[in-house]
């Protein structure tokens, strides 16, 4: 969502800032700024929309002629007020003095607001940033010591927050605070910084601190102190930094997307590399403490993307299991009357670890005592907090907002988990074991074959992108996939897309179906088949347009056929969800998208 960068030290730090921030572009955002606390007063620069325009008004403005050693820096996805300049961070203090760049909500602003215009504070924008602001700079006028200041007001504020923070009064240092957003220190040789997340940093420094929670960084240009929220000391450890700086490179692909949509393959092998072993489930059981004598029920609660990787897992582990097995998403559980108990077995799936709406519904898990899992890609997000076990995607930093190689890393993560389940509580014979991961371990090699056939699928998409909507439809183990592929194809290329089981169709959304309304059918081996055959039928006699994705084709009624490797059924959500990734990236490429960055869309979801 939104991203945060401050510097400490002896270089150009606008530029440093820049640097830091363009790192983080990947996130969405649609406002930018900086703020340099330079020997006359705060300078503060900011933009709406992408950091280009940031880079026209630091231009403009020669900022390189402000002398300054340190600054902080802000891309922000707007919430409370449009992408406006004013609702931009940084937001300074009526006295010109305090500036601050900040990440989560504070859920009392308006509480807060009005208790600081009854004292006659002026507010300038919509944000809620700007009670924090306002209320430090209060503080700081009774106090004067930023850190106390900050640590005074914090009692003041919730919600979730990750502020960085600095005064004109004290230039040698940058406060760095944060509860429930993430937020490191990266430390360097005469030189500090501060960063919402590790690519911010990436080439700048080999070891990072992590904040926790409630505690508060001092960050200066040679040393860093962090204390407590009571200002006793804390003995963090400095940690290396795990992420390679290519990880932020195309690669020579035209897009992070489609590099990451190719990488699928080498993600599956490294990941069955680890976890498959002399024909048993391995796995680092210090990281899995589950009991699974306790296991009576599993549910699963994840957002988007990593909810459609569940309902697969529901599929798949309720055929393998016997076990059945809930999936909610993760917005709406926290609603539900909750029957979990201690022995409930609630797991937690996200890409980023830091989806608000996930760590919701895992905080409420927690109250009922159940045991709690996380899937997730950032072994070092937040999310990992709320776990006893936690199981690591492997799929390497996804740059691209629309997610694909981490669906793909958790779809393997469910289907070694779920043999592992199923070793543990003795419900696979050895021989049953066997075939599967036989089937898994092709899964490579076949995923392979279909990226081979690129060009087809492009031209595919570019007749789908001449529609304004379009059906996806499915049954059995691959009706999730239909729900990516219409998530996949609206986010990316805003055309408006919608799935359904296809038994549904004709209870309803037939009546949509005529010549300029595609129909997508996802096939796969067994007794669905024909039945969505038929259901391929009804829509072709309405004449809509019939694509069907899967094995052999077995009708000529199809004006397009994607042929996909033939894998047992329980297997092909491995590899159907390539083609429907590839028709959503080529069609968004026909209408000149911008993929990576989809219009009002962030990579992690920090608000509920
Ligand atoms: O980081 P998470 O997996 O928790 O994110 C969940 C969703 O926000 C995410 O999958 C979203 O739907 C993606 N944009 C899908 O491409």
């Amino acid at each position: 969502m939104c991203g945060i960068v401050g510097y400490i030290g002896n270089n150009a730090v606008a530029e440093e800032l820049f640097a830091g921030l363009k790192n983080l572009e990947y996130r969405g955002y649609d406002s930018a700024g900086i703020a340099l606390n330079d020997n006359a007063k705060i300078e503060v620069f900011k933009a709406s929309g992408k950091l280009a325009n940031l880079d026209a008004v630091l231009q403009k403005n020669h900022v390189e002629k402000y002398v300054s050693h340190m600054g902080i820096g802000h891309i922000r996805w707007a919430t409370h007020g449009a992408p406006t300049i004013e609702n931009a961070h940084p937001h300074l203090s009526n006295d010109g003095n305090l500036v601050l760049v900040h990440n989560g909500i504070i859920e009392n602003y308006k509480e807060l607001r009005q208790e600081l215009q009854n004292k006659g504070v002026v507010f300038h924008s919509q944000t809620d940033t700007e009670a924090a602001v306002h209320l430090f700079a209060e503080e700081y006028k009774k106090c004067g010591s930023l850190e106390e200041a900050v640590r005074n007001s914090l009692p003041k504020l919730k919600g979730a927050f990750a502020f960085v923070i600095m005064h004109h009064n004290e230039p040698d240092k940058i406060i760095a605070v944060r509860k429930n957003a993430p937020l490191i220190i990266g430390s360097g040789q005469d030189e500090n910084f501060v960063a919402s997340d590790i690519p911010a940093l990436l080439g700048k420094v080999s070891q990072i601190i992590h904040l926790d929670d409630d505690e508060m960084a001092i960050v200066q240009k040679d040393k860093v102190v962090v204390k407590d929220i009571h200002g006793h000391i804390l003995n963090k450890k400095l940690e290396k930094v795990d992420m390679q700086a290519d990880v932020i490179s195309k690669c020579g692909y035209a897009h992070f997307m489609l590099k990451e949509i190719c990488e699928q393959p080498a993600i599956l092998r490294k990941v069955w590399q680890k976890h498959i072993q002399n024909q048993q489930i391995v796995t680092d059981d210090a990281k899995i403490a589950v009991n699974w004598d306790k296991v009576k029920k599993v549910v699963i609660v994840a957002c988007g993307t990593s909810l459609h990787a569940a309902m697969v897992a529901k599929k798949v582990w309720e055929e393998w299991l016997h076990l059945p097995v809930q999936i909610e998403a993760a917005s709406e559980f926290i609603y539900q009357t909750n029957l979990l108990d201690e022995n409930s077995l609630v797991i937690g799936v996200s890409q980023s670890g830091e989806t608000a709406d996930t760590i919701t519904a895992l905080k409420l898990a927690q109250k009922f005592q159940a045991q709690i899992m996380v899937l997730t890609n950032r072994i070092d997000s937040s999310i990992v907090r709320y776990a006893s076990s936690v199981v690591p995607l492997d799929a390497g930093v996804e740059i691209s907002v629309a997610a694909t190689k981490s669906y793909m890393a958790q779809l393997a993560a469910f289907y070694w988990f779920g043999l592992l389940m199923a070793q543990k509580m003795n419900k696979i014979s050895a021989s049953d074991m066997a075939e599967k991961l036989q089937n898994l371990m092709q899964m490579p090699e076949k995923i392979e074959e279909i990226l081979s056939h690129q060009e087809y699928i492009e031209s595919v998409a570019q007749k789908l992108a001449h529609h304004s909507a379009v059906v996806y439809m499915a049954r059995g183990f691959n009706l999730p996939t239909a729900y990516e592929a219409a998530l996949k194809l609206k986010e990316i290329s805003y055309i408006n897309a919608n799935a359904y089981p296809a038994g549904e169709l004709k209870h309803g959304p037939i009546a949509l179906l005529d010549e300029n309304m595609p129909v997508l059918a996802l096939f796969e081996q067994g007794q669905t088949a024909a039945k969505l055959l038929s259901n391929c039928e009804e829509a072709k006699a309405r004449h809509a347009p019939v694509v069907g994705i899967g094995g052999r084709k077995a009708s000529d009624i199809f004006d397009d056929y994607i042929e996909t490797p033939e894998v047992e059924a329980c297997f092909s959500p491995l590899l159907m969800c390539v083609p429907i990734q590839l028709l959503a990236y080529f069609a968004a490429k026909t209408l000149n998208r911008e993929i990576d960055q989809p219009r009002n869309l962030a990579k992690s979801v920090t608000v509920e």
